[in-house]
């Protein structure tokens, strides 16, 4: 048999937090390889942001993800924080503009993000093998043996950033998963996050033929809310509000959407009948609301007459519905659309400040593979690149 391949560092997947794991232990003189399936680095990067890529969010915070253990995540986002990777873009030439919130993009396109990645990996002279796949990894007494289409590598360390279950398409698998599992480390349940809702019955026969059409709303599920549009699909509801309340909302709990966010609806009502006591309610609420989608609610759920008509306890319970709607949805569209996968490995078995397991000393998880998921706008691109720069420090 052919002899293995050595170096000081195995890095399985090249997307966001293993190319930047890997350019980080290269900067300090480590030999890395990368290990990646597809048959090329970055598709994720290339797809994200509408091809812009929203690689950071300036106002990163902890609170902005999800994790079984919220604490983890500090450490890292602290010493790697987004003015660090602002200033990579800008040693590379790279324009971006803040789009709303915090949220950087590339005015160009997320191209840029992964050439500058992999320019920074050749500088650091990381080599990258693409269109290689890994048939076992095994534990030697030196570390870990990669039996691969492309050969047999060794190193004293390995890490695990093959990413989560979100778009099968651009590669990704349940690898890191099983592997964390083979090296016996316990698994959060993993399910879609950032991702569309789906409606069933009564609700979806009647929203269908109002796809298209978007307005504000404040989605809440729990105790969290998110305030920004809502876009109907032919098969549910998306848009960037109820993106990052589908992280926080469990099948079957009741979703609520405020369709005049921070205004009470029904003081509203009121007001305008005072107004335009002659006006039909389905005339203001269009004023108020995309048209479609009033004169839908007044077929639905309201009887339009006009505003003299009502009294104020049927405006006051009008404006209630109007500030929350109380929306059935009846599961997510999954992994197929999802830009994240929320649980993974259990953060609690890994160090915060290096990503080492607490098990299996040399063995390294970084970005999506673990239990930390951000918000939608950049905080899973900054989890990628903090998460890999912690390892990369360590390994
Ligand atoms: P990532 O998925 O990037 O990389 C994992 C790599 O491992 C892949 O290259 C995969 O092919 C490889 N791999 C998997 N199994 C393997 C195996 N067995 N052997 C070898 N290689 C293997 N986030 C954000 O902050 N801003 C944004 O604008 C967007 N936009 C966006 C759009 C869309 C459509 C999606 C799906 C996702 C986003 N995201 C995002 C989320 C973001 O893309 C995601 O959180 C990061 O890419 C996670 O980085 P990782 O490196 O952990 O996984």
């Amino acid at each position: 048999m052919a002899e293995a391949a050595s170096s000081d560092v195995l890095v399985i997947g090249g997307g966001a937090a293993g190319l930047f794991c890997a350019l980080t232990a290269g900067q300090r003189g480590r030999r890395v390889r990368v290990i990646e399936h597809a048959n090329r680095c970055g598709k994720k990067i290339l797809m994200s942001g509408g091809g812009r890529c929203n690689f950071t969010n300036t106002g990163t915070r902890p609170e902005n993800f999800l994790s079984a253990n919220p604490h983890f995540c500090k450490s890292a986002l602290a010493r790697y924080r987004p003015e660090h990777f602002i200033a990579l873009v800008e040693r590379h030439g790279i324009a971006y503009h803040e789009k709303e919130l915090g949220q950087l993009f590339c005015d160009d396109s997320s191209k840029q993000i992964v050439k500058m990645l992999l320019d920074e990996c050749v500088a650091a002279g990381v080599e990258v093998r693409t269109s290689c796949s890994i048939e076992a990894v095994e534990k030697t007494a030196a570390g870990f043996r990669l039996r691969t289409s492309q050969g047999v590598f060794d190193a004293p360390a390995l890490v695990v950033a093959s990413g989560g279950l979100s778009i099968p398409s651009m590669g990704a698998t349940g690898f890191g998963y099983a592997l964390a599992r083979q090296f016996g480390h316990s698994l959060l349940p993993t399910r879609a996050g950032l991702v569309p809702l789906t409606l069933s019955g009564s609700h979806a026969e009647r929203m269908q033929d109002l796809a298209g059409v978007a307005l504000p709303v404040m989605a809440s599920a729990g105790r969290q809310s998110f305030s920004n549009s809502m876009l109907i699909t032919h098969r549910g509801i998306s848009g960037p509000a109820i993106l990052q309340i589908s992280s926080y909302w469990q099948a079957g709990e009741p979703l609520r959407l405020d369709l005049l966010p921070g205004e009470d609806a029904g003081a509203r009502l009121q007001a305008l009948r005072l107004e335009r006591p002659d006006a039909e309610l389905r005339t203001l609420l269009s004023e108020l609301l995309p048209k479609r989608f009033a004169q839908r609610l007044c077929e639905d759920a309201f009887q339009s007459r006009p505003m003299r008509q009502f009294n104020p306890k049927e405006l006051q319970q009008i404006g209630t519905t109007l500030n929350n709607w109380p929306l059935i949805a009846s599961g997510t569209e999954g992994y197929r659309t999802a830009e994240v996968t929320l649980g993974g490995v259990d953060t609690r078995e890994l160090s915060s400040s290096t990503m080492e397991s607490k098990l299996c000393p040399g063995l390294y998880f970084v970005g999506e593979v673990m239990d930390v998921t951000g918000w939608l706008g950049g905080y899973n691109f900054q989890w990628a690149w903090a998460s890999g720069h912690a390892a990369g420090q360590a390994v």
